[in-house]
């Protein structure tokens, strides 16, 4: 599991975001849309979800964007070009079920613009019109711009401090879109707020939405229960039932709290420098 290239593509007002190209013959030759994997960045490590962006069958490589949010993240950040991950494993979940709806929206927010990347293109490739609606804190915390723009029809940018493109929220566009044309299919990933939004706004009009959730996982194939979910009034293990689930569907209070289950607990773990040891 050898990086072949490192990048960072963000380091702005705290916000750190890098890139793995990663040499994985197998998985590269399987992943799909909607896809992740499950990595230990050391054997000492814990094992975190992260989703299949690229995948390149020919040279065998997938890519992986990450936002550094604690400690494997972070030690993710701080390794290098030629280092090795410990373990990998995937690819994981269902993959996006890619069709020809006709009109598709698709929503990205923060890190979840990674993840709707592939999406996206396999949309437009399926024969849709694809709507890209992407959302950072400020213009200087995006990513992938260049590349969604190139794989869709059309494209708008929300920036909460409106440094960049329209101030305020993405589900402001989306609301507006849905106001003025009908669409087949919403698709949403980002911050669990911002997909509860989404749901919120496409319910008033109707309109099928999709959300990848971003339930805690640890084994990531069905047996632990720690991603539960509830859906529909069902529980659903995110791993292996999902990641994706119809919107309108899901508790988000449950996935809000169950998220922050272990925040006390990461704040006191050893120190970073120790795992790499
Ligand atoms: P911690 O301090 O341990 O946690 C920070 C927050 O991350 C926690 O509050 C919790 O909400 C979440 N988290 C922690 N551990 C896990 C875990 N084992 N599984 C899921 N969430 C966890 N992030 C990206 O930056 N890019 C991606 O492409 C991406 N894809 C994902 C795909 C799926 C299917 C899921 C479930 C999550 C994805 N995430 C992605 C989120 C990523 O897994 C977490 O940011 C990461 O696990 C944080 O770990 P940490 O040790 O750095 O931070
Ligand atoms: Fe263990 Fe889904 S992560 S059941
Ligand atoms: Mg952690």
């Amino acid at each position: 599991m050898k990086i072949l290239n490192k990048e960072r593509l963000i380091d702005s007002g705290g916000v750190k975001i890098g890139m793995l190209e990663i040499l994985s013959p197998e998985i590269a030759s399987k992943a799909r849309p909607g896809q992740f994997i499950v990595l230990m960045a050391s054997e000492r490590g814990e094992r975190i979800p992260l989703t299949v962006v690229e995948r390149d069958f020919i040279k065998g490589t997938i890519k992986l964007i990450f936002q550094e949010a604690g400690l494997t993240t972070k030690m993710l950040g701080a390794m290098k070009t030629g280092d090795s991950l410990y373990s990998l494993v995937g690819p994981l979940g269902h993959p996006t079920e890619i069709k020809k709806y006709g009109k598709v929206i698709i929503v990205g927010g923060g890190v979840g613009s990674a993840e709707i990347y592939p999406v996206a293109r396999a949309m437009k490739e399926a024969g849709n019109h694809v709507t890209t609606i992407l959302g950072a804190r400020s213009g200087s915390l995006l990513i992938l711009e260049n590349e969604l723009k190139g794989a869709c029809d059309e494209f708008y940018v929300a920036t909460d401090d409106g440094s960049y493109g329209r101030k305020g929220f993405t589900t402001d566009i989306l609301e507006e879109l849905l106001s003025k044309g009908k669409y087949d299919l919403v698709y949403s990933v980002g911050p669990i707020p911002m997909m509860k939004r989404s749901s919120m706004v496409t319910k008033k009009f109707n309109a099928k939405t999709i959300v990848s959730l971003n339930a805690i996982m640890v084994d990531a194939t069905g047996m632990c229960g720690c991603c539960r979910v509830t859906v529909g009034g069902k529980t659903y293990f995110s791993c292996v039932d999902g990641p994706e689930f119809d919107a309108s569907l899901v508790d988000w209070e449950e996935l809000t709290k169950r998220n922050r289950i272990y925040d006390d607990k990461e704040k006191h773990i050893c120190k970073l420098d120790a795992l790499q040891k």
